[in-house]
């Protein structure tokens, strides 16, 4: 007896440290998705870059307890030839001591990292959602940071509000007008608080001098290597889709303004191989689930024509428990894009799953469906 139990001990131990983790060729939703070592991945809020037949996956690096919804470590990276597996690649972005003083000093909030390769300058560029320590949601920024290898390290360059003293393409005449006391002091947020006619709500004009708030972001590089941020802006109520300048380190001053009071979160985009944008968002209720929202567009600028809910069946009012974070075009497949998604676990964040589901186009709009277990073959059909 003592030796069968000697034995089981030593083979879990044997399996949980030691071992090669066995190659997996199927995407589980939801499910724990172990690395190379045997341990959940640790990249919330992510993106991923494809690179020289690799894919590189960045995301939030999470400890356990509630303390691990500020940063503690930093960006984590992984690899990947297969977007199965996952060799971990370590932190590419490394948070600073907390006494620094500096902007993504340990304790501030950053998420969602998004990493571009530049062409022209052969750099990595990640850009990210920062929020100063110890202020909560107040400060909106936005950080860039730098590398010369795809898992770093990235050096941080600073944050910013993005579009200071700059009006959107699309500006409307009362923007310009001086803005009234109450919308110079801070704005409350939150949908409760904007009145019913949200255009006379001048948040754009409040913050054109110091620059305009950026949460929830994205990164979009188009064809013709051009690239784009997109981030919820004006307390959250207004998209706003910005170009980057040639070198992807700061916006070029062109950006437009989208879905007004709409207050959509999580924006992540893509291209068809026709030349069509596609978008997908979520509503804006803080970590818990909602439904996801969805549009498309000819041209980056828009119009934007606002398609629903692109989720279909069970659970589909939540985004099967998740929240937008990326659209990860498959390498090598025509028009095949996989949505990736939280599930958030703010009590431990460290928990938080992965929701990876195939884009299906049906006519002229998208739809998500449940799968427990897919591979990359639903793209063949
Ligand atoms: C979510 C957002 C997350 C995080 C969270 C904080 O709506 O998408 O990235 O900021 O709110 O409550």
């Amino acid at each position: 007896m003592k030796r069968i139990i000697i034995f089981t001990l030593g083979l879990a131990v044997f399996i949980s440290c030691g071992s090669p983790k066995p190659p997996i060729n199927t995407f589980n939703p939801g499910q724990e998705w172990n690395d190379d070592n045997n341990v959940h991945i640790n990249a919330h809020g992510g993106g991923i870059l494809s690179f020289n037949k690799k894919y590189y996956w960045y995301g939030e690096h999470k400890v356990a307890g509630k303390i691990g919804n500020t940063a503690q470590v930093g960006v984590h990276v992984y690899s990947s030839d297969d977007l199965y597996n996952w060799k971990d690649e370590g932190i590419a972005l490394s948070v600073d001591s907390a006494d620094s003083g500096s902007d993504i000093a340990k304790g501030c909030i950053l998420e969602r990292p998004k990493v571009s390769y530049n062409e022209k300058t052969k750099k990595f560029v990640m850009w990210f959602h920062l929020e100063l320590k110890g202020q909560s949601y107040d400060a909106a920024r936005s950080g860039v940071a730098v590398a010369d290898s795809p898992t770093g390290p990235f050096t941080f360059i600073e944050s910013m509000r993005p579009n200071k003293q700059a009006w959107p393409i699309n500006v409307a005449d009362y923007h310009k007008l001086p803005v009234s006391d109450t919308i110079k002091s801070k704005y409350c947020g939150g949908k409760g608080c904007l009145p019913a006619h949200v255009d006379s709500v001048n948040i754009l004009g409040r913050d054109y001098q110091n620059g305009q708030m950026a949460r929830d972001m994205n990164l979009f590089v188009d064809d013709n290597g051009k690239a784009y941020h997109l981030y919820s802006s004006e307390e959250n109520s207004t998209l706003h889709i910005a170009e980057l300048t040639d070198d992807y380190l700061s916006h070029s001053g062109t950006y437009a303004r989208f879905f007004s009071n709409r207050y959509m979160e999580a924006p992540t985009i893509l291209k068809t191989s026709a030349g069509k944008y596609y978008f997908i968002a979520s509503d804006c209720t803080g970590w818990a689930p909602n439904a996801a929202r969805s549009a498309s567009a000819d041209h980056i600028f828009g119009p934007w024509t606002e398609l629903g809910n692109p989720c279909v069946g069970q659970d589909s009012a939540l985004t099967f428990y998740s929240q937008s974070t990326y659209i990860l075009p498959v390498q090598g497949k025509k028009d095949a894009f996989i949505f990736m998604g939280d599930r958030w676990t703010p009590e431990n964040p460290i928990d938080g799953k992965y929701i990876w589901l195939p884009i299906h186009f049906v006519e002229n709009r998208m739809e998500l469906k449940w799968m427990d277990e897919w591979d990359l073959s639903v793209f063949d059909q």
